[in-house]
């Protein structure tokens, strides 16, 4: 079944992943393309959304969008830089803003008995990020919708099915931002909001079988959402030609190999579970540098996959969990990100000689999606809602090098702490969490004998996507109670601080 698509045009706006995921909440599937690479068959949208950017309309490297197909023919949304460019270069007038245009502000204006408008009124809060401000509405602009300090808010054209707005619909500070952008797409431009997580599992089932017929698949299980959420859908679409594959790094959480195991294999999962730790712990043996630790685990994983995929019989294909942001990143607007601060990401993945096809089949899907699809086939709520864990787990959280012994500290530091937010009821309100081992030792006194043990930091953060993030102000009686926990049940440690460094400037890990 086909469903309706709606193209977003990005130019580069740290909200555009945030008008796509608005979007998809109506049930309505969208694709971002950047302004300079917008895909040439546009008939297959159903509406056009342009985003707002850092850059100016004024400024002479202003970015232009072929709107050739889409401009008066379909209906279209204009978001802040979008709605200043077709004011500025359609018979409109664009300028520096002499007042402070970011924040809430509040409707006072709104145009009666107009359908963009459905259910929003005069005081209605909304979202304001610009410096330059619309003076002039372009040609046939009709004003919609103003604010006390932006006459400008929101205007059509008339003649076109063309919407543009001043603020930003996605923010939820816009209150009635969704709304908006359902009378846009639902009502006005006659989108079907039929995209549910149910039709999902069911069309890219019926898509993979079709693409791999009786073909065997090869699938690096990490104990994450996303490689057990595609995986369910593979299996639930080849079954036991899906071989799935889950390595022991040593370097995982405490007991989670077999426990994540165990849930895999109570899932009917086809899962080979390998314990290379001791791979993994020599090939680490006397490096303390983050980046040459990441390449070490990197590699070996390679090798202990490609060891194991080898003695599959005819494979052909390797299945990744690789999610729309990993996608969307590769190709945006202004290059992907601003400069590479970790090697990190399960990104480059595919050594040369292993010569598999690849199938993604979360290519398409946020992070909530993933979660919301493996919800819809079942799966278990515990594991979906599993705080991300990075691939080279607590290697980058013992700082410096590593042995056997400080991965056992690290390892009951950490059940300690997560243990604790599960009985405390706060791990689902954590974004992630963990434990570092640093490489102090401290003073400390127990009982009467002088100590001098290893210091760990606890770290909780919230965040939506990992780029941004801040510390979670966790309750003073947890943070007494796990600390008195390490200290008492954790030997080798004799003092735990908690980081309260938000990112950026700092990372959620420390290495
Ligand atoms: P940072 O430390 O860059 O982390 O703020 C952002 C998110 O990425 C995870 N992370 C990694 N994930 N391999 C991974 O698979 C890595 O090398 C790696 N380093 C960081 C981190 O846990 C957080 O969720």
């Amino acid at each position: 079944m086909q469903h309706d698509k709606v193209l977003i045009v990005d130019f580069g706006s740290q909200y555009t992943q945030l008008i796509a995921r608005r979007v998809r909440e109506l049930n309505i599937y969208s694709e971002i393309h950047p302004f300079n690479k917008i895909p040439t068959n546009v008939d297959d949208y159903k509406a056009v959304i342009l985003s707002g950017s850092p850059m100016s309309v004024r400024s002479d490297e202003a970015f232009h969008p072929d709107l050739k197909g889409i401009r008066g023919e379909k209906p279209m949304l204009a978001v802040c830089y979008g709605a200043q460019y077709l004011a500025h270069f359609s018979g409109g007038e664009v300028a520096e803003s002499n007042t402070r245009e970011y924040g809430r502000a509040n409707l006072s204006f709104v145009q009666e008995n107009e359908p963009f408008l459905t259910g929003i009124s005069v005081g209605s809060q909304v979202w304001m990020s610009h410096s330059d401000t619309i003076k002039k509405l372009p040609t046939n602009g009709k004003l919609l919708a103003s604010t006390h300090d932006v006459e400008n808010a929101a205007y059509k054209i008339e003649g076109e099915t063309t919407y543009a707005i001043q603020f930003h619909p996605e923010v939820y500070h816009s209150t009635d931002g969704k709304q908006l952008l359902e009378n846009f797409l639902v009502q006005i431009s006659n989108v079907t909001p039929d995209w549910t997580p149910n039709a999902f599992v069911e069309e890219t089932v019926d898509a993979l079988k079709a693409q791999l017929g009786n073909d065997k698949v090869v699938l690096g299980l990490s104990g994450g959402v996303d490689s057990s959420v595609a995986a369910m859908l593979l299996h639930k679409a080849i079954g036991k030609n899906l071989y799935c594959i889950f390595v022991n790094n040593g370097l995982l959480r405490k007991n989670e190999f077999t426990s994540v195991l165990e849930q895999y294999e109570g899932m009917g999962l086809n899962v080979k579970g390998v314990d290379a730790s001791a791979r993994f712990l020599d090939a680490l043996a006397g490096l303390s540098d983050p980046e040459k630790k990441r390449k070490a685990i990197g590699r070996v994983f390679i090798e202990v996959f490609d060891d194991e995929a080898h003695q599959i019989q005819d494979v052909t294909w390797l299945a990744q969990g690789t999610i729309y942001p990993d996608v969307i990143e590769s190709v945006s607007a202004t290059g992907g990100p601003s400069a590479t601060i970790k090697s990190h990401h399960n990104v480059g993945g595919l050594p040369d000689f292993m010569k598999l096809k690849i199938v993604e089949p979360l290519k398409a899907l946020f992070k909530d999606e993933v979660r919301r699809v493996g919800a819809s086939m079942g799966m278990d709520k515990n594991l979906l809602g599993r705080h991300p864990f990075p691939g080279p787990g607590l290697a980058i959280r013992i700082l410096g090098d590593i042995t056997a012994e400080k991965v056992r500290i690290l390892q009951e530091v950490d059940a300690v702490f997560i243990d604790g937010l599960r009985s405390w009821d706060l791990y689902d309100k954590v974004w992630q969490a963990g434990a570092i081992l640093l490489p102090v030792n401290s003073v400390g006194v127990m009982g009467d004998e002088r100590t001098y043990e290893k210091v760990v930091a606890l770290r909780a953060v919230e965040s939506t996507d990992g780029m941004t993030a801040d510390w979670v102000d966790l309750p003073y009686k947890f943070l007494q109670k796990v600390s008195n926990d390490i200290i008492n049940k954790v030997k080798g440690v004799n003092r735990v601080v908690y980081d309260i460094s938000s990112k950026p400037p700092a990372t959620i890990e420390w290495e």
